[in-house]
């Protein structure tokens, strides 16, 4: 029992090592770099669950118009939003979309976004770029 409880002290001890680590990774940050242009060439993998235009219905997935910024899983009201993403706490900025991007099943566990993910850091870079100009 000792044993396992100093586990799990190691263990919490190494999420807060993260969580703290978490705002360098923003200042290297993507998007300051991003190309929209590229950016929304890439996102022809997003465009078959998401709309990206104002007053555009939702599909499989949320119209993205306005995601910079907000709220994770709030902004559009009639939209099913997951409650794990609902109650994730994420704010959409540079850091957060990154990493929802990179593995959106592991940043929020229980997501029902169904995306593999993309694993280059420069695609990632300028879709936020891209995500940004949806406003
Ligand atoms: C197979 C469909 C699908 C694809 C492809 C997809 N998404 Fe999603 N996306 C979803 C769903 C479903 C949700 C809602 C997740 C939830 O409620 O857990 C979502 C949520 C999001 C959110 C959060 C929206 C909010 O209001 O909080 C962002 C940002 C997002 N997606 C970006 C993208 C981007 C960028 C891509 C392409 C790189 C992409 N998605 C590809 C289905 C998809």
């Amino acid at each position: 029992m000792r044993k396992l409880s100093s586990f799990a002290v190691a263990l919490a001890t190494g999420t807060a090592l993260v969580t703290v680590l978490m705002p360098a990774n923003a200042q290297t940050s993507p998007a300051a770099t991003g190309d929209p242009v590229a950016g929304a060439k890439t996102f022809g993998q997003c465009r078959s669950c998401h709309a990206t235009t104002a007053g555009a219905p939702d599909g499989i997935g949320p119209n993205l118009f306005g995601v910079y910024n907000s709220k994770a899983g709030t902004r559009r009201k009639g939209y099913a939003y997951s409650t794990a993403l609902k109650s994730s706490r994420l704010v959409w900025n540079d850091a957060t979309l990154d990493r929802w991007l990179t593995n959106p099943a592991t940043t929020v566990p229980g997501t029902k976004m169904t995306f593999i993910g993309l694993q280059r850091k420069p695609m990632r870079d300028n879709v936020i770029a891209y995500l940004k100009t949806l406003k």
